[in-house]
């Protein structure tokens, strides 16, 4: 299971990436505006901070595929681990076949169904995004897209995206879209730092913490 973060916040990326379980980076334009950062620095600074990190999302927004390539010119000449985000539309679709030709990795955003899972593997993306938070806001099943998704890919004939679990809210969910078979999560830091939580956890190392001091002061 890989983590990826999904924010723009160029200081939550770095605290994170300290624990070392850091493997990528999802952002869209909306986390960009609120970082404060421009689009295209965004890309750099990553790419030159985190070289080791797997994907870094950038996303492209335009009505035809013409103009999400050439908005997706000036973010592939950053590195190799910049990922094309492109949304699920024809368009959309149109782009990551042609950049998926050319060895770049595309990460088809704004997945909410089978289909477009279908038509995003034909389209050779590298990953797809199923947007988890924005489907349980609306009272929507959104686990039982992970385990359709999952059961489509398993049964795929050739090469298939990552199931890339996105618009995630919280622990729970994180936990869920892993057990159904997404092959990464990407999180907000808050969530990742939750992951860390549990009672048990806390009350156990309170009582190991009490008795290294005790047992410090027996003398054999
Ligand atoms: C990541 O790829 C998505 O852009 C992001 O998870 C969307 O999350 P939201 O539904 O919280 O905006």
């Amino acid at each position: 299971m890989k983590i990826f973060l999904d924010t723009a916040d160029l200081n939550e990326i770095r605290a994170a990436n300290e624990t070392g379980l850091i493997d990528g980076v999802t952002t869209n334009p909306t986390l960009i505006l609120k970082s404060g950062n421009s689009l295209y620095s965004t890309a750099k600074l990553l790419a030159l901070e985190y070289p080791h990190f797997e994907s870094i999302s950038c996303e492209v927004v335009a009505d035809t595929a013409e103009d999400m390539l050439k908005q997706a010119e000036d973010f592939i000449s950053i590195a190799p681990a910049i990922t094309i985000k492109v949304p699920c539309t024809v368009e959309g679709l149109k782009a990551c076949r042609q950049l998926s030709n050319l060895d770049i990795k595309v990460n088809v955003t704004l997945v909410f169904s089978v289909a477009q899972a279908i038509l995003s593997a034909k389209a050779g993306a590298t990953y797809i995004s199923p947007f988890l938070g924005r489907w349980r806001d609306n009272s929507v099943d959104e686990i039982r897209l992970i385990k359709n998704l999952r059961s489509v890919y398993d049964q795929w004939n050739g090469k298939t995206p990552n199931i890339l679990a996105a618009s995630v809210r919280d622990v729970m969910q994180t936990e869920k879209s892993a057990i159904a078979g997404a092959d990464i999560i990407t999180i907000p830091p808050s969530v990742f730092w939750k992951m860390y939580n549990n009672i048990l956890t806390n009350r156990g190392l309170e009582m190991f913490q009490k008795d290294w001091e005790e047992a410090l002061k027996t003398i054999v």
